[in-house]
């Protein structure tokens, strides 16, 4: 299947900064990239980017995604973003249930699996997150605690669940520069894809990214893994000729 690269910045940019590397990255790319292109920017610059994509030619294989998503779909809830107005601003993509989501604002495998079903329900698709942290992994519940987090998704969205994109991010390799090895990425993503196979006769529309360290020299190894059908790119996403090699790797 056709491969997707997801950049996310985090709470990262300017607007200065933006078009900078925007332009940067239209200078390295074809009208017919070589993968499905995603950039997952902070909620303030969606219209920035939607801007810069509508003048900037080649930046129109270049998706848009926010970085989180209200499950509510509107009303009394200060500081929230709902997934119509992301719809309507021009997000194809949104993360949920990112592991500095679950960690910094307590969110719950619940709570991800209703910010999911919000976005679904607006015609977005979610990049659904799961991952295990250091200790988990040493405690041998790497297994249990992705299949839980995906559970809980597929749980709450029924047949839909054949739209969503999952991530597998193993907290202890987000931004420290310690990567899954190949090998243990593709054994967390064969469970993922049997899990979803068990869901749906859908599952393989299903793309499963890995994140975390991902970067311009060890993106091809993990790409030509079996089961990876992308990555979810943090620091190396800011940086247009790292982001520009990891897409160009994805066309195995
Ligand atoms: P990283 O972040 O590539 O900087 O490790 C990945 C992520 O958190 O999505």
């Amino acid at each position: 299947m056709t491969k997707l690269i997801a950049g996310n910045w985090k709470m990262n940019g300017s607007l200065a900064a933006n078009t900078a590397l925007l332009h940067a990255l239209s200078e390295g790319l074809t009208e017919k990239p070589p993968c499905d292109i995603a950039v997952c920017v902070p909620a303030v610059y969606i219209a920035q980017i939607q801007l810069l994509k509508s003048t900037v030619a080649p930046l129109t294989a270049v998706e848009i995604g926010a970085q989180d998503v209200s499950a509510q779909s509107g009303g009394a809830f200060t500081g929230e973003v709902s997934a119509r107005m992301l719809h309507e601003l021009g997000c194809r993509y949104v993360i949920v249930g990112h592991s500095e989501r679950r960690q910094y604002h307590g969110e719950t495998d619940a709570l991800v699996a209703e910010k999911a079903k919000a976005a679904l329900g607006a015609g977005i698709t979610p990049i659904v997150c799961v991952g295990e942290t250091l200790a988990e992994r040493e405690a041998g519940h790497t297994q249990e605690v992705v299949k839980r987090q995906l559970a809980a998704v597929v749980h709450a969205n029924g047949h839909c669940i054949s739209e969503i994109v999952v991530a597998y991010e193993p907290v202890w390799a987000i931004g420290t520069g310690k990567t899954a090895s190949p090998e243990e990425a593709q054994a967390v993503h064969a469970v993922l894809r049997a899990q979803l196979k068990a869901a749906t006769d859908q599952f393989l529309r299903i793309k499963v990214l890995y994140g975390g360290s991902m970067n311009a020299a060890n993106a091809a190894t993990l790409l030509a893994q079996p089961d990876i059908d992308g990555g979810l790119i943090g620091g190396a996403s800011l940086k247009a000729t790292d982001f520009l090699t990891i897409i160009a790797a994805a066309r195995i």
